[in-house]
């Protein structure tokens, strides 16, 4: 089957482990129309190995909290800011050219020493940080710079559009829109993303109030600060993901007013994804029409595995939704942060202006933007095709699987969303722990997002440690028990 026949929804993978659990308990239902040619081939053998390891999936968290919130030892609210040491420019001065260069370059190898000991430990952000681009070097040379509009080029010759418009292409595929309706740009992230998306929603809902869950990433709300926005704060569900009744509430009670509503596709603390369906049903079912709403999807990180997994609900432009965004140095990996926004080309007009000095037009955030970013991009999307990326996606759901499994039997509480990649435990006590694997923590809970370059090697290594970080832990914290009891009663003796 040539790539050109292949549909995003013939590519989804069909994860053949225990049915999860739907939001009711029931079992989700299996989505029809995915050919049997586009399932797995090593399910099988997947199965027969993990069979007995991995416990049924379990799509809701663990009741309550996982760790008492009266824990004395850890405190939610408390950040720990470990200041950085400076490293102070050298002075050329008093010293030869070659000395110069000598102690350059030792600063750059210790530096580059010290990467590869981080990225070996790292499971805490969502960054895949396994690509090999030497196949790109020498580009370094060049200062690539793809300012102003992606379809429009500017007099400044040195830029890489022709792949940004690849790129672009690429992800208008993955999103069900047509190549004449869409336009976008590839970000300097997934927050440029979404101070894009909620400023297209603004710029043609101007009077609409921003709806998104508490536990929606800091730089939605951000948005709003910066637009002077009207926002409602939506509580969540145990599964992070927006309580659906709060929302139709508020819409309610706003009815007034146009809605922009900020849809997770991947929660950044726990992974969790807002029902894009039952969140057209509730505006539709409380009055607002098509013109009256604006849905902007933060696919940060799920908006690039999602449509490769059968079961999850589709991110699609058939859908009444007004854009996506997503971040191209987390699932797919790039030397530099990078991100997609894609958005109907019917909206953006709403913020497009000619700028002569660029000979181009500006709908962008950013004026400069990294001409690199495309090429990583580019490279490794046509590398691995979207087979590739849905062989990704399937391993990083079934790591993730085993992860939890690991923990479970390891006595750790644990949580695992739907279709999500994103392990939510008990936040470890040992802080020389989590700054060693670098685990991203909220409250009484961190999280392993398992990605591409997350091998069961390395979740042994940390699974490994992480027992001998708890026994530590809870030696000491019982040693202490005893050691207070005899200072308490000192005039006891063991002999008695
Ligand atoms: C849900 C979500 N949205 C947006 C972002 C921002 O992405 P970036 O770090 O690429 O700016 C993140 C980052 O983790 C995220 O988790």
């Amino acid at each position: 089957m040539s790539r050109s026949q292949l549909s995003p929804a013939l590519l989804a993978t069909e994860l053949a482990l225990p049915l999860p659990v739907s939001r009711d308990g029931g079992e989700v239902s299996t989505s029809e129309g995915c050919s049997p040619t586009a399932r797995v081939a090593d399910v099988r053998a997947f199965r027969k190995i993990f069979k007995a390891a991995v416990t049924p999936y379990q799509a809701l968290p663990v009741q309550g909290p996982l760790v008492a919130s009266d824990s004395p030892s850890i405190n939610g609210d408390q950040i720990t800011h470990h200041l950085t040491p400076a490293l102070p420019v050298l002075e050329p001065e008093g010293s030869s050219k070659k000395d110069l260069d000598e102690r350059i370059l030792k600063v750059i190898y210790d530096y580059k020493e010290r990467l590869v000991e981080r990225t070996k430990h790292h499971l805490g952000y969502p960054y895949n940080l396994d690509f090999d681009f030497s196949a790109l070097e020498g580009l370094q040379r060049f200062s690539i710079n793809n300012l102003g509009d992606p379809f429009i080029e500017s007099n400044y010759g040195v830029h890489s559009r022709e792949f940004e418009i690849g790129v672009l292409q690429w992800f208008a595929r993955l999103w069900e829109i047509d190549q004449d309706e869409y336009w976008g740009y590839i970000t300097n992230c997934g927050t440029e993303g979404n101070l894009h998306g909620i400023l297209v929603g603004r710029e043609n809902l101007p009077d609409g109030i921003l709806y998104a869950s508490h536990e929606t990433h800091y730089s939605v709300f951000k948005a709003a600060r910066m637009y002077r926005m009207d926002s409602v704060k939506l509580d969540t569900l145990a599964t992070g993901e927006m309580d659906y009744d709060h929302f139709r509430a508020k819409l309610a009670a706003n009815s007034a007013r146009p809605a922009i509503v900020n849809v997770n596709c991947g929660t950044t603390v726990k992974g969790a994804v807002d029902d894009l369906d039952r969140v057209l049903d509730i505006l539709r079912e409380t009055g607002y029409s098509e013109d009256r709403f604006y849905i902007h999807v933060d696919g940060a990180l799920f908006g690039m595995m999602m449509p490769f997994i059968k079961k999850a609900p589709r991110v699609s432009f058939r859908k009444p939704i007004g854009s996506v965004s997503v971040s191209g140095h987390k699932f797919i990996g790039a030397p530099v942060p990078c991100g997609v926004v894609i958005t109907r080309q019917k909206y953006v007009a709403a913020l497009s202006n000619d700028v002569e000095y660029l000979n181009s037009r500006d709908a962008t955030i950013m004026g400069s933007r990294n001409g690199h970013a495309p090429i990583y991009m580019w490279f490794t999307l046509t590398r691995k095709g979207y087979e590739g990326m849905r062989k990704d996606v399937e391993r990083c759901l079934r790591n993730a699987l085993v992860l939890k499994s690991m923990l479970e039997q390891a006595g750790v509480k644990v949580m695992l969303n739907e279709l999500s990649s994103t392990v939510v435990f008990e936040r470890p006590r040992e802080e020389a722990f989590v700054r060693k694997w670098q685990l991203a923590c909220e409250g009484d809970v961190a999280h392993v997002v398992v990605m591409p370059n997350v091998h069961m090697a390395i979740l042994e290594e940390f699974v490994a440690d992480l027992i001998t970080s708890r026994t530590r832990h809870f030696f000491t914290a019982a040693m202490k028990v005893a050691s207070d009891a005899r200072a308490a009663h000192s005039d006891d003796s063991d002999e008695e």
